[in-house]
């Protein structure tokens, strides 16, 4: 058998509702246009069951067995290659193996959704190189049970982000399945917020929903009056898209900052940065998982009801500024080269 196909997914930012969705309260997510391609050739190699993994970008050229099960993730790459372990397993008639190229604009490990740009995009690439139509459903489970072994626990609203695009509010039901509600047009009224990394976290997703889970052990009291703001800014900020009502984020996104420090995902550095930008008129918060002790908490979203604003703010230092468009299209089909 052989194919090739070539896919390409966006990143993501959650605008309300990171960590609170992974207890089943709602997450209001945008894709953004960042994207990574994936090209995935199903090839005769001389040895059957092998993987060539190329990532020109981190400088991986790697040639596995496919029978080798990846436990942990531990090296870049790793993710891939669980994805393609995971993403084919239940194929009816497996290719003697896999050539897979990756190329990303979306920063690695930082709230950009990555993660799961690659799970989604490996997943599809691979199985459209084997003929298989699969369908978006599908690729969601397969992808969502790639970033559980990655991360633990996960909500799976950035698998749902960055394959279905635009502007989503997604919610895990208590019998697992994850609902979502798409918000069309609603990435045209967030123009008052703009994207800054404020540095690779020192800790990873799953780190960071684990230290979250430790916290309710010991204070349910506290996560639970968190979670609860975080899920009425959610609600909030739905209603203000719905209404088209954009300048109505800006105070919601100071609520949903300050329940996002009360459980202890946002840096002290970062903190700092933030109740700067507000002494100035305006809102900050994390988006994704934040961090816990480096200087980075990855994506930072900064909002002000006025564009003129946005002109004169001056980052804090470290901080990069991302200038893309919010609402971007989700997996889609690509040339392959
Ligand atoms: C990570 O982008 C968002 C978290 O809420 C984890 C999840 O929802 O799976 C921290």
């Amino acid at each position: 058998m052989s194919g090739e196909a070539a896919v390409s997914a966006p990143g993501k930012t959650i605008l309300f509702g990171e960590h609170a969705a992974v207890y089943g309260h709602p997450a209001l997510v945008a894709a953004l246009d960042h994207r990574m391609t994936v090209t995935a050739r199903a090839s005769t190699f001389s040895e059957r069951g092998m993987l060539r993994l190329e990532i020109p970008s981190l400088r991986i050229a790697r040639t596995v067995a496919l029978t080798q099960t990846v436990d942990a993730v531990k090296e870049p790459g790793d993710l891939a290659i669980l994805a393609v372990t995971i993403g084919t397993a239940d194929l009816i008639r497996h290719p003697d193996g896999f050539h897979i190229r990756i190329d990303s604009t979306i920063p690695a490990g930082s709230g950009f959704g990555s993660s799961a740009a690659l799970a989604v995009a490996v997943v599809a690439a691979c199985r459209r190189a084997c003929g298989d139509d699969i369908a978006p459903d599908e690729i969601a489970r397969l992808a969502s049970s790639i970033e559980r072994h990655q991360h633990g626990r996960a909500s799976g609203v950035d698998v749902q982000a960055v394959l279905r695009g635009g502007v989503l509010l997604c919610r895990l039901s208590d019998d697992g399945f994850l609902e979502r509600e798409e918000l069309p047009g609603a990435g045209a009224r967030l123009d008052a917020f703009r994207l800054f990394h404020s540095g690779v976290p020192n800790e990873t997703t799953g780190e960071m929903v684990g230290a979250v889970r430790r916290l309710q052990d010991r204070e349910p009291a506290r996560v639970r009056e968190a979670f609860e703001t975080i899920a009425a800014a959610t609600r909030d900020g739905r209603a203000a898209l719905l209404r088209g009502d954009g300048a109505a984020l800006v105070p919601l996104v100071l609520r949903a900052e300050a329940a996002l420090e009360a459980i202890g995902v946002v840096p002290g550095g970062v903190i700092e940065a933030i109740r700067a930008i507000e002494a100035e008129g305006g809102a900050a918060k994390i988006s994704g998982a934040g961090g816990l002790t480096g200087a980075g908490a990855g994506l930072v979203l900064v909002a002000h009801a006025e564009p003129e604003w946005h002109e004169r703010f001056t980052p804090p230092k470290g901080w990069i500024a991302h200038r893309v468009r919010l609402g971007a299209e989700g997996l889609r089909s690509e040339i392959a080269a």
